[in-house]
């Protein structure tokens, strides 16, 4: 075998490859180099690709299947700081679907989506509205907790834009078991994955949009970022929004 530059390495690779079919000559030098060759190709392939959680997909679409397989996600490199995957749950056949950004501190210690203190406030605002929970399907964008250490805490930090598209299959297969009457975004990050970057939940939340994605798809708040509230008078009266909101759809599902 002749070597005379990178670029032919591949390509008297390639020949050498053809020539062992017919022929038995091959040394252990060859079969060794042509071993490399392989691994190393595999490995850039997997470098080069953007990463895509579709490369995990189950081969059939349903809900235990897609989470069994969304628990070995590595589309992304969220996997090696959270703890698990966090799936989204509810009913199959969920009258209202609910996406958030991603799991928080508790949701990735217990791998359920909205258990932590947001999502107690979740359950709150939809008692108020009248929403069953158990007629619910909630997710989020992003499967994994990314946080940040500050002392001894988990600090969250927000998804980038290639972990959202990465994350993004499950979202989208998520959608289309459900097949949910009313799709609902909690904040901007939901919004924006689902709605375009030029949404602005600060001005059209609340809003019924157009969408191919369901009947009816809003954006409103995120509990967290009630929470986050400056003030209990600021606090309060976003909580009351976010319940309005809520209102409106516990009309369209009646
Ligand atoms: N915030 C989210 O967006 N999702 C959760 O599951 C919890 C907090
Ligand atoms: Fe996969 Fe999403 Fe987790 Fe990234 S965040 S590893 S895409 S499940």
């Amino acid at each position: 075998m002749e070597i005379t530059s990178a670029g032919n390495f591949s390509c008297s690779l390639k020949a050498e490859l053809k020539r062992e079919v017919t022929s038995d000559s091959i040394s252990a030098f060859e079969m060794a180099a042509l071993m490399i060759y392989v691994v190393t190709q595999t490995v850039m392939a997997r470098k080069t690709s953007k990463g895509s959680a579709e490369e995990f997909f189950p081969d059939k679409l349903t809900l235990p299947l897609l989470r069994e397989a969304a628990a070995d996600c590595k589309a992304c490199d969220l996997w090696k700081r959270g703890t698990q995957t966090v799936f989204g749950e509810g009913r199959r056949r969920a009258t209202v679907l609910f996406v958030g950004e991603q799991p928080g501190n508790e949701e990735d210690l217990t791998g359920k989506p909205f258990v932590g203190p947001a999502g107690r406030l979740f359950d709150e605002a939809l008692v108020e509205a009248g929403i069953d929970r158990s007629q619910t399907y909630v997710t989020n964008v992003v499967k994994h907790f990314k946080w940040e250490p500050r002392g001894k805490r988990r600090i969250h930090k927000k998804p980038n834009a290639q972990e959202i598209s990465a994350c993004r299959p499950w979202l989208e297969a998520e959608i289309s078991v459900v097949k949910p009457k009313v799709l609902v975004a909690l904040g901007a990050t939901a919004a924006q994955a689902l709605l375009g970057p030029k949404f602005r939940v600060t001005k059209q939340r609340g809003e019924f949009i157009e969408s191919t994605l369901a009947p009816y798809v809003m954006a409103t708040s995120h509990p967290s970022s009630i929470l986050r509230a400056p003030d209990d008078e600021t606090r309060r009266l976003e909580h009351r929004r976010f319940v309005e909101d809520l209102k409106k759809l516990a009309r369209v599902i009646k």
